[in-house]
C-alpha cells in the first residue's frame, strides 16, 4: 500500500530510487514520483500518472541527478490517481519534500485549520499536511528540519511512514515511522530508507529496522534515531542474509511463474531446516515461545486475510484433526468487531502473513495482546512488524514474494502450519513418533509431485485456453480441500478479473446449483479421500445440470473421467497433505487463464501487495 524510498550520500540519488520503485512497485502501481535536491540546491521533481513505465519514461525525457532525494509509488487512498496527488508532496514553499505511505487519519480538520491560517493545497491527499505542518512549525521557530518533523507528528494520527528532506537543509533526509513499515540501510557515508528491504538490499545488506515512534535523521556524516519525544534510541543493525537473485525472475516471464516453480525447492529446504534427524518430529530453531506456555493453551484463534486467511483456514481443519483443541479461523477485519470468547492467557493467537504488515491482522494481534493471548506469527518477512509483535514466529522462508497474487507464501504457510500441528500435538502427547514419522514422509513427498505436475504444465495451459473465455466459475472442494477451493477461486479471480467463487462442495445443492448451465465452467478437487464419494455425488449434480467440470483428479482414478469434461491428474497424497499437492493445477490455471487474456498478471487492477490500511 504505497512504497518509499529515500536515498542521501554522495552518488546520485535517481538511479537508486528508480531501482528502489521498481522493487516497490508491487505496492502500488496508481502512480509514481521523485524529486531531489540537485546539486545546485534546487529541487526539482518528476511525477507520473500509471504505472511505474510512465514514470521512467517522464524521467528519461526530463532527467534529474542530485546526492539526497525520496520516491513514490502510490496506491490511491485519498484522492483519484492524478498527478496533483502523486507524491512527494509540498508545503506553500515548495521547499519541504514528503513521501507518505499510511493513512493521516485527521488530516480533514488539520487541513481546515491550516487553510484558515493561509496555506494553499495542491492536492486532495491527507499526505500534504505534513509538509504544511513541517513549515508551520519552521516559521513558528523550530530550531531544524528534525524540531519541525517533531512538532508535525505531535499533531497527526493515524499511520505513516515518512520520507522527508528541505531544500534549505541539503545535507539532512529524515524517515519516521508509526504503524507503516520502514526499514533504514547503512551504506558507507551513505543511507537509504525504504518501505521493503528488497528496495534497498542492492546496495546494503546493512539493515535497520524502526520501530514505531522512532524518527531517523540521517546526514553526510552520520545518522542518529530517535523517539517522538527525543529519547536517542540505539538502532540494531542486521545483516540481510537471503539472495538479492531471489528478486528477479530468473528466465520466467513473470514473477508469479517463478515463485509457483519455486515451491518444491522452499517446501523441500524447510522441511530440511525443521524436521528433527529421527524424522519423528519437528524442530523449531527460531520459535520463542516455550513449552510450558503451549502445553497450557486450551484454545486457538487463526487470524489472517486474503490467501493467508485460506491458509489459516486449512490449519483449523489440521489442528482439530490431530489435537483435542478447539480452533477457530477469522478474518483478521472481522476479528476485532465482534465479541470473541475465552480471549485470555491460554489462548494462542496464530497470525498468518506473508507480510507481516497486514494492518487489519495487526489490528487482531493487538486486540488479542490486550487480552494477555500469546501470539505466533506464520511470517515471510524477517523483521516485519508483525513478527516484532508476536510471542513467536515460525518464518516460512519463502525468499521475496514480488507478484501480488501469492503462490509461494501460501503453500510455504501450509507448511508451516503442518509442522506446528505435528510440534503441538505430540507436546501434548496427542501424536505418536510414528504417526509423526507418517506424516513427515508425506510432507517430503510433497515438492516431487509437485514438480511432476509442473511437467504437466502445457496440458494446463491447453485447459487454460479452453475456459479462458467463460464469465465465471465456481471451484468446489470439502474437508481439507475446501479451503483450497476458495484459494483457487481468489486466484483466478485477482489475475484474470474472471468471476470464480469458491464454496464447499455440499453447500450447491443450497443455492448456488441455480446458476449451473451448459456455459458454466465448475473446478472440483476430487482427489482420493474421506470426502472422495460425496464429492462424486456433488460432481454428479452439477454434470446433470450440464455444468462444465474440470476435476482435479488422484491419478489412475477411474470414477472422476467419467463425470468430468476435462481432468487434471495429479499424484495420489495422504488426504490431510493433499491441499499442498491440490492448489499447484489450481494456481497454474489462474495463470494461464489470465495470461490468454492479456492481464498484467503481477500487479493486477486496484491491488497492492502489502495491504496497510484497515
Ligand atoms: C492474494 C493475496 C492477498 C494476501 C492478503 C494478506 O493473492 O496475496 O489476499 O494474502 O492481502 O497479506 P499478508 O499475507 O501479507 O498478510
Amino acid at each position: 500500500m504505497c512504497g518509499i524510498i529515500g536515498y542521501i550520500g554522495k552518488k546520485d540519488a535517481v538511479p537508486i530510487i528508480m531501482r528502489g520503485l521498481r522493487r516497490l512497485e508491487y505496492r502500488g502501481y496508481d502512480s509514481a514520483g521523485v524529486s531531489v535536491l540537485n546539486h545546485g540546491c534546487a529541487i526539482e521533481m518528476r511525477k507520473a500518472v500509471g504505472v511505474l513505465d510512465n514514470l521512467f519514461s517522464a524521467v528519461d525525457k526530463n532527467p534529474l541527478a542530485g546526492p539526497l532525494g525520496i520516491g513514490h509509488t502510490r496506491w490511491a487512498t485519498h484522492g483519484v490517481p492524478s498527478s496533483e496527488n502523486c507524491h512527494p508532496h509540498f508545503d506553500c514553499t515548495g521547499n519541504i519534500m514528503v513521501v507518505h505511505n499510511g493513512i493521516i487519519e485527521n488530516f480533514k480538520e488539520l487541513k481546515d485549520e491550516l487553510i484558515k491560517k493561509g496555506h494553499r493545497f495542491s492536492s486532495e491527499t491527507d499526505t500534504e499536511i505534513t509538509a504544511h505542518l513541517i513549515e508551520e512549525a519552521l516559521s513558528a521557530g523550530a530550531a531544524d528540519l528534525e524540531a519541525a518533523v517533531r512538532a508535525c507528528i505531535a499533531r497527526i494520527e493515524g499511520s505513516y511512514a515518512l520520507g522527508i528532506f528541505r531544500k534549505d537543509e541539503p545535507h539532512t533526509l529524515i524517515g519516521v515511522r508509526q504503524g507503516s513499515p520502514l526499514v533504514v540501510g547503512i551504506g558507507k557515508d551513505e543511507y537509504f530508507i525504504s518501505s521493503d528491504v528488497s528496495a534497498i538490499v542492492e546496495s546494503t545488506r546493512q539493515i535497520i529496522y524502526l520501530d514505531d515512534g522512532e524518527i531517523i535523521t540521517m546526514k553526510t556524516g552520520g545518522y542518529h534515531i530517535t523517539d517522538f519525544k527525543g529519547n536517542k534510541v540505539k538502532g540494531v543493525v542486521k545483516k540481510v542474509t537471503w539472495d538479492v537473485e531471489a528478486l528477479d525472475k530468473a528466465g520466467f516471464e513473470k514473477y508469479m511463474l517463478k515463485e509457483i516453480h519455486e515451491q518444491p525447492n522452499i517446501i523441500r529446504q524447510n522441511l530440511r531446516m525443521r524436521v528433527t534427524k529421527d524424522k519423528k518430529g519437528v524442530a523449531f530453531d527460531d520459535f520463542t515461545i516455550s513449552d510450558d506456555v503451549l502445553k497450557k493453551i486450551s484454545k486457538i484463534y487463526i487470524v489472517s486475510c486474503g490467501t493467508a486467511y485460506y491458509a489459516g483456514f486449512t490449519g483449523k481443519y489440521l489442528m482439530e484433526h490431530f489435537t483435542s483443541l478447539p480452533v477457530e479461523i477469522d478474518l483478521a477485519s472481522e476479528f476485532r468487531y465482534r465479541k470473541p470468547k475465552l480471549l485470555n492467557e491460554n489462548t494462542l493467537i496464530i497470525a498468518v502473513s506473508q507480510s507481516g504488515e497486514t494492518a487489519d491482522t495487526l489490528a487482531s494481534v493487538y486486540e488479542a495482546k490486550g487480552k494477555g493471548c500469546k501470539v505466533l506469527a506464520i511470517c515471510n518477512v524477517v523483521g516485519s512488524t508483525l513478527t516484532r509483535e508476536s510471542d513467536g514466529t515460525i518464518y516460512i522462508n519463502a525468499g521475496p514474494e514480488i507478484s501480488v497474487a501469492s503462490t509461494k507464501a501460501y503453500t510455504g504457510q501450509l507448511l508451516s502450519i503442518y509442522l506446528f500441528t505435528i510440534y503441538l500435538a505430540k507436546l501434548k502427547g496427542e501424536m505418536t513418533a510414528a504417526a509423526a514419522a507418517a506424516l513427515i514422509k508425506e510432507l517430503e513427498a510433497v515438492p516431487n509431485k509437485m514438480e511432476k505436475i509442473m511437467r504437466g504444465e502445457q496440458e494446463i495451459i491447453e485447459i487454460a485456453k479452453k475456459y479462458c473465455k467463460a464469465k465465471s466459475a465456481f471451484y468446489l472442494g470439502r474437508g481439507f480441500n475446501y479451503p483450497n477451493a476458495l484459494e483457487g477461486a481468489l486466484k483466478n479471480k485477482e489475475i484474470s478479473y474472471m468471476h470464480a467463487e469458491g464454496y464447499a462442495a455440499g453447500e450447491m445443492k443450497h443455492g448456488p446449483i441455480a446458476l449451473i448451465d451448459e456455459n458454466f465452467p465448475v473446478v472440483c478437487i476430487a482427489t482420493k479421500g474421506s470426502t472422495y464419494d460425496k464429492m462424486i455425488s456433488n460432481m454428479k449434480e452439477v454434470e446433470a445440470r450440464k455444468g462444465r467440470i474440470i476435476a482435479i483428479s488422484s491419478n489412475g482414478d477411474k470414477n472422476v473421467p467419467q463425470i468430468a469434461e476435462t481432468v487434471i491428474s495429479v499424484p495420489e497424497t495422504a488426504e490431510e497433505v493433499s491441499p499442498l499437492v491440490n492448489i499447484m493445477p489450481l494456481q497454474l490455471l489462474a495463470y494461464y487463464i489470465a495470461q490468454y487474456k492479456g492481464c498484467d498478471i503481477d500487479k493486477p487492477r486496484n491491488l497492492a501487495k502489502s495491504v496497510t490500511v484497515e
